[in-house]
C-alpha cells in the first residue's frame, strides 16, 4: 500500500523543486522520447488549466501529444468530482482503456484531478481497477514526472490530503491555444458551500501573488495573446489570505498592462464589491460579461447552501451590475431539487429567472457529495420531480437567452476570432466582448484578430454575422 498522506511541510519541499524538475529533465531523459500520450480533461476552465501543466510536465520528458487514444503510450485522465455522474462518465472512459490495455500491454493509464482526492475513488481503484496504473492529487501534480520514471508495473497512487504553498509555474504551460490563455489568480476555496465538494479537492484558498500574476499577463501579451481570462473559484475573494491587493484593484493592473481583453470567472454574489463593478464598467478592455451563480431563487434554500445571500441581496446586485456596465451579458449556476426544496422554493427560482432574464445558465440537479453536509440532508423530493423541474427551468432559460441573442441582431459588435467554425468549415467563429458565440463570414487570415462583425441572424446557442469593412 503506498498511499501517500504527508504532512503539509512534506508538500511543500516536494512542490518547489516543480519548476526545475522540468529543466533537469528536458533533455537528460530519453527513457519516453517520442512516446505518445493522450489526455482527457473533464469539469471546470481550472482543470482544463491545471491539464495545460500536466502536458508541460508530460513533454518535458521526451512524450509527444495525440488526439488520438488508440496511438497513447500513455493516457491521462483529469476527472473531476462535483457530481456523481462525472464519475460514471470517468469509469466509462476507463473502461475504453483498460480494453485497450488487453491489446497493448504497456500502456501507461494514469487519473488525477479532483476525483483522486475523494477518499472513496481512491479505494475503489485500488480495490477493483487495477490496471489505472498512476494516480496524483491536485496537489502534487509535479509528482507526475517522477512518478512516470518511476513506474515498474506496480500500481502507484500518490495523494496528498493537504494543499501546500502556491508555486509558481512560470510560462512553461502547454496551451492549447495561442490567442486566449488562462491565468490561475488562486487556488482552493474556502467558502464550503454545504453541497460542495471543492474546498475538499482543492484544498483552503490560496491567492498567488499580484505581481507574479501581472508579469504572467505582460509574457502573454508579449507572446501575442489576445485574450486572457483570471481563474478562481471565487475570484472576489481574491487577496484576502494574502497582504495583498483587492479583487477590483487587480482588476486594474491587469487592464493597465494593456492585453486587448480580460475576463475572469466565477465571482461569487457574495462580496462583489461596488469597487468592483467601477472597474469593469470603466475598463475597456475588461469584458462585459459576469458569470454569477444564484444556487437557488429562495431564501431559504439559499441559507442551507451556505450561500451568505438572500434572494434580495442577489437581485440588489444584479441590478446595479446591469445598470452600471454596459451591454453586460450575465450568466449563471442553478442547482434545483436541493434537499428539502418545495415546489414554493423551486418556484421563486422560477421568479428570479423571470426577473433577471439570463443570457444564459448552466443547470443541474442536486448531486450528494462524499462528506459535504448537504449529503446528509434530508432529501424528500423524488428524482422525477427533481428531472420535472430541471426541464421546467431549461424551458426558462433557453426562451431568455434566445430572447438576449436577437437583442444582439443587426449590431455592430467586436468579435475575437479563435478558429474555423465548428458548424461551417468555410467560416471562422470567435466571441462578442458580452461572450456570444458567433459564426462569422470572414477569412481565415482573421484568425487570432479582433475584428468588426455585423450580427445576420441569432439562434438559441449562438449567432451568425459577417466581417465589415
Ligand atoms: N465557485 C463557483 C462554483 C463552482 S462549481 C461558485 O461558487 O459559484 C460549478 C457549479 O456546479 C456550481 O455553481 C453549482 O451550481 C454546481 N454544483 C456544485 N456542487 C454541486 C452538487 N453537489 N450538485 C449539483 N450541482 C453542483
Ligand atoms: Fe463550491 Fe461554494 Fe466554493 Fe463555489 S464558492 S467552489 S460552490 S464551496
Ligand atoms: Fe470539478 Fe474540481 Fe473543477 S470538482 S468543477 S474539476 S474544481
Amino acid at each position: 500500500d503506498n498511499m501517500h498522506l504527508p504532512n503539509m511541510n512534506d508538500a511543500k519541499i516536494r512542490n518547489q523543486s516543480k519548476v526545475n524538475y522540468i529543466y533537469e529533465n528536458r533533455e537528460s531523459n530519453d527513457l519516453f522520447k517520442g512516446k505518445k500520450y493522450f489526455i482527457k480533461t473533464y469539469g471546470c476552465q481550472m482543470n482544463v488549466h491545471d491539464s495545460e501543466e500536466i502536458s508541460a510536465l508530460i513533454e518535458s520528458l521526451g512524450y509527444i501529444k495525440t488526439d488520438v487514444l488508440e496511438e497513447a503510450d500513455f493516457i491521462i485522465l483529469n476527472t473531476c468530482a462535483i457530481r456523481e455522474n462525472a464519475h460514471d462518465k470517468v469509469f466509462g472512459f476507463l473502461g475504453r482503456c483498460k480494453h485497450l490495455k488487453k491489446e497493448k500491454k504497456d500502456i501507461i493509464i494514469g487519473l488525477c484531478g479532483c476525483m483522486a482526492q475523494e477518499e472513496s475513488v481512491v479505494n475503489e481503484i485500488r480495490e477493483k481497477h487495477p490496471y489505472i496504473d498512476i494516480v496524483f492529487g491536485t496537489h502534487n501534480m509535479n509528482d507526475l514526472p517522477k512518478m512516470l520514471t518511476n513506474y515498474y508495473g506496480k500500481q502507484d497512487i500518490e495523494v496528498y490530503s493537504k494543499e501546500g504553498d502556491v508555486i509558481e509555474f512560470g510560462n512553461l504551460y502547454k496551451r492549447d491555444s495561442n490567442i486566449s490563455a488562462w491565468v490561475n489568480i488562486m487556488y482552493g476555496c474556502d467558502k464550503f458551500c454545504t453541497y460542495c465538494i471543492v474546498p475538499y479537492t482543492r484544498g483552503k484558498q490560496r491567492s498567488r501573488k499580484s505581481e507574479d500574476i501581472i508579469k504572467e499577463v505582460n509574457e502573454l501579451k508579449e507572446a501575442g495573446y489576445k485574450e486572457i481570462t483570471l481563474l478562481g473559484q471565487n475570484v472576489n475573494a481574491y487577496g484576502k489570505d494574502l497582504d495583498d491587493v483587492s479583487f477590483a484593484r487587480l482588476l486594474e493592473l491587469v487592464s493597465d498592462t494593456g492585453i486587448p481583453r480580460i475576463r475572469f470567472v466565477t465571482s461569487h454574489p457574495w462580496d462583489f464589491t461596488d469597487e468592483m463593478i467601477d472597474v469593469i464598467a470603466e475598463r475597456d478592455n475588461i469584458m462585459p460579461y459576469i458569470h454569477l451563480p444564484l444556487q437557488s431563487g429562495s431564501s431559504r434554500i439559499l441559507k442551507l447552501m451556505g450561500r451568505r445571500y438572500s434572494k434580495d441581496d442577489y437581485l440588489t446586485l444584479y441590478n446595479k451590475i446591469r445598470s452600471k456596465v454596459k451591454d453586460v451579458s450575465i450568466t449563471t449556476d442553478i442547482i434545483v431539487g436541493f434537499p428539502g426544496e418545495t415546489r414554493e422554493d423551486f418556484e421563486d427560482t422560477l421568479k428570479v429567472v423571470n426577473e433577471c432574464k439570463y443570457d444564459g445558465a448552466f443547470t443541474f440537479i442536486f448531486s450528494p457529495r462524499e462528506n459535504t453536509p448537504a449529503a446528509s440532508f434530508e432529501d424528500n423530493v423524488s428524482l422525477k420531480e427533481k428531472e420535472d423541474r430541471l426541464h421546467e427551468l431549461n424551458e426558462l432559460i433557453n426562451k431568455y437567452s434566445k430572447e438576449s441573442n436577437l437583442k444582439m441582431l443587426n449590431k455592430s459588435v467586436k468579435v475575437l476570432i479563435t478558429g474555423v467554425s465548428e458548424k461551417d468549415d468555410t467560416k471562422v467563429c470567435g466571441y462578442t466582448e458580452n461572450m456570444k458565440l458567433v459564426n462569422v463570414d470572414a477569412p481565415k487570415e482573421d484568425i487570432g484578430k479582433i475584428i468588426n462583425v455585423k450580427i445576420t441572424d441569432a439562434k438559441s446557442f449562438s449567432l451568425d454575422g459577417i466581417k465589415e469593412s
